[in-house]
């Protein structure tokens, strides 16, 4: 699976998103280290809080068919600049695999690569809690 190909799932996922109070679509693509993709759409609700962003719907959706370990995740949206992840996708990202490459496109074919653990520095993880090493 390229990078390119998994970009192409996210747009296709994308088509799928349900924003009518944004009119903002975003389509996630997540790569597994068996190679399986998992898709996610953002789904928006009437009551605005309660919307979900389609890099936890991908991440959930993985997780849900039993896939925890990550290489990559596209990201695309419309815009001038490709939308970058929100800080709590962030955290969610980081939950599996904070070592994997975040690629955001835009629907013009721009791509800006980075990782979860440059988006998010000195997550917070299960290391914290009591019983973990740092306890
Ligand atoms: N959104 C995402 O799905 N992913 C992001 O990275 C940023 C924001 C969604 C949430 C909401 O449905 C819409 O974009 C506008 O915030």
């Amino acid at each position: 699976m390229t990078y390119e190909k998994l970009i192409e799932a996210a747009i296709t996922a994308r088509e799928k998103a349900y924003a009518p109070y944004s009119g903002f679509k975003v389509g996630a693509a997540l790569l597994a280290e068996d190679g399986q993709v998992y898709t996610g759409c953002n789904v928006e609700n009437a009551s605005y809080s309660h919307t979900i962003c389609a890099e936890r719907a991908a991440v959930f959706n993985a997780v849900s068919a039993g896939a925890r370990n990550f290489k990559a995740i596209a990201i695309v949206s419309e815009g001038e600049i490709p939308a970058s992840p929100c800080g709590g996708c962030r955290q969610v990202l980081a939950e599996f695999s904070p070592g994997m490459r975040v690629l955001m496109a835009n629907t013009k074919g721009q791509v800006v690569a980075s990782t979860v653990r440059e988006l998010l520095p000195l997550h917070f993880d299960a290391n914290f809690l009591k019983g973990g090493p740092n306890a």
